[in-house]
C-alpha cells in the first residue's frame, strides 16, 4: 500500500446496502458465471437477466467482452492481466451489490484463487458461483467466435483451455451441463437456487 493510500480512511455513509436492496424488493446478489469460452455463460446470463427483469427485479450484467471494451481495455490475456481483469470486475460487482442490485457476472475467470478472491469480497450467501461445465471438445466444436480455430492455427496466444489453464471450480453452488440441459433448463436451475 502506498503512503497516499494509508491516508485514506473509510467513510461511513447513511443509506445502507440492505436499505437499497429493500427499496427494490429484492436480496442483492452476485451471480458469477465461470467456464470456458463458448461454454454458454453469456447465453445463460442474458436469458436469466431477461427473466429477472421481466419479474421486476433490478439487475445488471457484467460481461467479459463488454467490460474489456471499456474499464479493462488496457488489459490483455497474460496471467497478470487476467488476475487484474477479475479483481476489477469483482470490485465493480461488489459496488453494484452495495447498490442493491442483482449482478450477473459472465467472465471465463479461469483461476480458482481469483474466484475465491471475488467470493471473499461478499457476505455469505450473496455470492453464487455458477460453473458452466461444458467440456473443451464441445466448446471447440461450437467455436462461436472462431477463436479456437485461430488459437489452433497459432494466431492467438494464451487461449484458455489450450495454452492457458482453466481451473475447474471445486465447490460451485451450481454446475450446469449445457450438453444435457437446454439454456432454458439451465436458467431455471439458477432461478431455483435464487428463490
Ligand atoms: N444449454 C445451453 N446453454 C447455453 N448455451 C448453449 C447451450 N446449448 C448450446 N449453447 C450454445 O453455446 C454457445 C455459447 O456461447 P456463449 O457466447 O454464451 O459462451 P460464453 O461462455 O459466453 O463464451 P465467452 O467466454 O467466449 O464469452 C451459444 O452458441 C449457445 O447457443
Ligand atoms: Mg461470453
Amino acid at each position: 500500500m502506498t503512503s497516499e493510500a494509508n491516508n485514506i480512511l473509510w467513510q461511513s455513509l447513511s443509506v445502507t446496502k440492505s436499505a437499497r436492496a429493500a427499496q427494490k424488493g429484492q436480496a442483492a446478489k452476485c451471480i458469477w458465471f465461470t467456464g470456458l469460452s463458448g461454454a454458454g455463460k453469456t447465453t445463460i446470463a442474458n436469458l436469466l437477466d431477461k427473466k429477472l427483469h421481466s419479474r421486476g427485479m433490478h439487475t445488471y450484467i457484467l460481461d467479459g467482452d463488454n467490460v474489456r471494451h471499456g474499464l479493462n481495455r488496457d488489459l490483455g490475456f497474460t496471467d497478470i492481466d487476467r488476475i487484474e481483469n477479475i479483481r476489477r470486475v469483482a470490485e465493480v460487482a461488489k459496488l453494484m451489490v452495495d447498490a442493491g442490485l442483482i449482478v450477473l457476472v459472465s467472465f471465463i475467470s479461469p483461476f480458482r484463487v481469483e474466484r475465491l478472491m471475488a467470493r471473499n469480497l461478499f457476505e455469505v450467501g450473496e455470492f453464487v458461483e455458477v460453473y458452466v461445465a461444458t467440456p473443451l471438445e464441445e466448446c471447440e466444436k461450437r467455436d462461436v467466435k472462431g477463436l479456437y480455430a485461430k488459437a489452433r492455427r497459432g494466431d492467438l496466444k494464451n487461449f484458455t483451455g489450450l495454452d492457458s489453464p482453466y481451473e475447474e471450480p471445486q465447490a460451485a453452488e451450481i454446475v450446469l451441463h449445457t450438453q444435457a440441459e437446454s439454456s432454458d433448463v439451465c436458467v431455471d436451475r439458477v432461478l431455483q437456487v435464487l428463490a
